[in-house]
């Protein structure tokens, strides 16, 4: 039994002894220089050194274990090997040592550190193209290691070539990967079969820069190794379901206790609690980051809003709460991961709080929407079998419109992707063409209402600027109420009443209405002078002022509208002189106006 501290440790411990410096990991979230969203690999951060700039710490000789993740195969996770992060054991040789070391030490590291049986490890190498040269040096290196001729495969660019997909300018090489059997007695022959043969690591041997047009040759000649920590870990325990290592174990024993249901028993469950424990550890970590992010409708943000829901979906159908997920992710925290990334002990509180946010934010609509969902389906399959009765010839349809996927992603918070998901459950597909299509056709219509209304404010009379003046000290009270992090969401004034639309995770009780009807009647009594003044953006936002504003410089002046000591905005007016001039504040209706939004509708009598 080895854990997973221990193999973190002597990875460490043996390139440190090969006079390999550990650099310790950088974020998992990427800085844009490679365009790619998260770190999907440890040589990432590496990037500029590979390609010959000195490293800041003057050595040529480093290793880390470094976390990643890697989304692509996020529809796989469920099964016992695919996981969402992952920590990849990592070492770099920057033009010092090459392919004559590297193998010796990977294999003094696989026979000698971890017990692998010589005569039992495969290894393959590049069999050479028009770019590079079939690499007969390395193999010729393993055969004088001790590995069996018959043990050693030439294989194509697919196979043992590594770069960066899709990138330009990035280092990359032939690798040489290493094989071993999960069982005795087998053939040999057949271990690209990841069944019978595990995929333990590789090294890269990095001499080429990618081109537009194809690789040119680096000054130095480098070595980018790359080892998978939850892969090997399951390996050398002898397990072949990657949930019961100790990095998932206590995740898996908890959900199988709060659902009640058997992990090894029920297929279903199983898949349900894999893919929750995989996605809150990656939404943990994604969070919990040095430059962590929340969930949201873009980039990052948007995956890390996939996984939690994904999770909270699959928390409904092991019939529990979605507060399972905050069990889980304080088990990562405390249990598995809090030693070695004391940062997610340190921001455990706030990790939590965004998790069970999100989890509200999407349970108060996950069921409506499957319903939505369901009647969907329902509509397509009963004109179907109307059809079908008619003319035997028809064709079904199984395509779930744009216009459909979209309201279940406007109205009811489901990321297309889950669309996707429950569709292919029921054998069907989505028109994500019409999807995006429906996207681009809201937004055109948000924008034109955003332009005519001119922050709010269809007509300029005096009535409406003072309803103009009670939305700001409207949402004075919901932050007083609620917290800072309470924005406005939209806002529409006719002279004869105004509706706000702002941030909020649940449904306002009567006794909230009531004080926050109270505050605003309150800040009228108190005939306070609006006061109009001008500041660079930069300048507006550190005195206090805050709205929902896209400066195009830090520099850009801008209009702030201050009432006293009530609220202080960057808005572009016109507003009331003084408070007094508003008459009384009624909120006549407050209700859900989207997923998390919700929306009061008041007048001034
Ligand atoms: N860069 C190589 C990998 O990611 C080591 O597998």
């Amino acid at each position: 039994m080895i854990t997973s501290k221990q193999l973190r440790d002597n990875w460490i411990k043996f390139y440190e002894s090969k006079g390999h410096l550990n650099i310790g990991a950088v974020s998992l979230i990427g800085d844009g220089t490679t365009g790619v969203m998260f770190n999907v690999a440890g040589m990432q951060p590496l990037m500029p050194y590979l390609l010959g700039k000195p490293h800041p710490s003057g050595k040529t000789r480093l290793c880390n274990v470094q976390g990643c993740v890697r989304t692509v195969d996020i529809d796989a996770v469920g099964d016992a090997t695919h996981f969402t992060f992952f920590e990849m054991m990592g070492n770099w040789s920057l033009g010092d040592y090459f392919k004559k070391e590297k193998t010796a030490w990977t294999f003094e590291l696989l026979t000698k550190v971890f017990g692998f049986d010589k005569d039992k490890i495969c290894s393959t190498v590049f069999e050479g193209n028009a770019s590079a040269p079939r690499d007969e040096e390395t193999a010729e290196l393993l055969k004088s290691l001790g590995i069996k001729e018959e043990n050693i495969f030439y294989l194509p660019k697919k196979d043992n070539w590594w770069e960066l997909e899709g990138t330009v300018g990035t280092p990359c090489g032939p690798d040489n990967e290493w094989f071993y059997p999960r069982e005795d007695g087998k053939d040999s022959s057949d271990f690209l079969d990841g069944n019978r043969y595990v995929e333990i690591g590789n090294d890269v041997y990095m001499q080429y820069k990618k081109t537009e047009n194809g690789y040119e040759e680096l000054k130095n000649k480098n070595v980018d190794t790359g080892f998978g920590l939850d892969r090997l870990l399951l390996f050398l325990n002898g397990l072949t379901d990657g949930y019961k290592t100790d990095l998932f174990i206590d995740a898996v024993n908890y959900l199988e206790k709060v659902s009640g249901k058997n992990y090894d028993a029920d297929e279903e469950a199983r898949k349900a609690i894999r893919i929750i424990a995989d996605h809150t550890r990656t939404s943990v970590m994604l969070i919990g980051d040095a430059n962590g992010i929340i969930p949201s409708n873009t980039g990052a943000g948007y995956i890390l809003r996939r996984l939690l829901r994904r999770s909270i979906r699959y928390c409904r159908s092991l019939e529990i709460s979605s507060e399972a997920i905050c069990g889980a992710a304080e088990i990562f925290i405390d249990k598995v991961y809090g030693e070695a990334y004391p940062l997610l002990v340190e921001k455990k509180d706030y990790i939590l709080d965004e998790i069970r946010k999100e989890s509200k934010k999407f349970e108060a609509t996950l069921s409506a929407g499957i319903k939505e969902f369901e009647k969907c389906i329902g509509g397509i399959e009963r004109k179907n079998a109307f059809m079908k009765e008619k003319d035997s010839s028809y064709v079904p349809e199984t395509e779930i419109s744009g216009k459909q996927s979209f309201r279940l992603y406007d109205t009811f918070g489901f990321p297309l992707e889950l669309t996707e998901e429950l569709a292919a459950e029921r054998g069907f597909t989505v028109d994500k063409k019409g999807f995006d299509e429906a996207f681009k056709a809201h937004q055109e219509i948000s924008k034109a209402q955003a332009g005519a209304a001119k922050g709010g404010l269809t007509e300029r009379t005096e009535i409406t600027q003072n309803y103009h003046t009670a939305t700001h000290i409207l949402l004075a009270g919901l932050r007083k109420m609620f917290g800072t992090n309470t924005e406005q969401k939209g806002s529409n004034i006719t002279e004869e009443r105004m509706r706000f639309d702002f941030n909020l995770d649940h449904k306002m009780t009567d006794a909230e209405l009531k004080a926050l009807e109270d505050f605003v009647n309150e800040v009228i009594s108190r005939k306070i002078d609006v006061v109009r003044s001008e500041l660079p953006y930069k300048d507006a936002v550190s005195s206090g002022a805050y709205g929902v504003f896209n400066p195009t410089s830090q520099d850009q002046i801008v209009s702030i509208y201050t009432i006293g000591d009530v609220d202080k905005q960057i808005c572009g007016g016109p507003h009331a002189k003084n408070t007094g001039d508003l008459g009384k504040f009624r909120i006549t209706k407050e209700e859900s106006s989207s997923s998390g939004v919700r929306r009061i509708k008041a007048v001034l009598e």
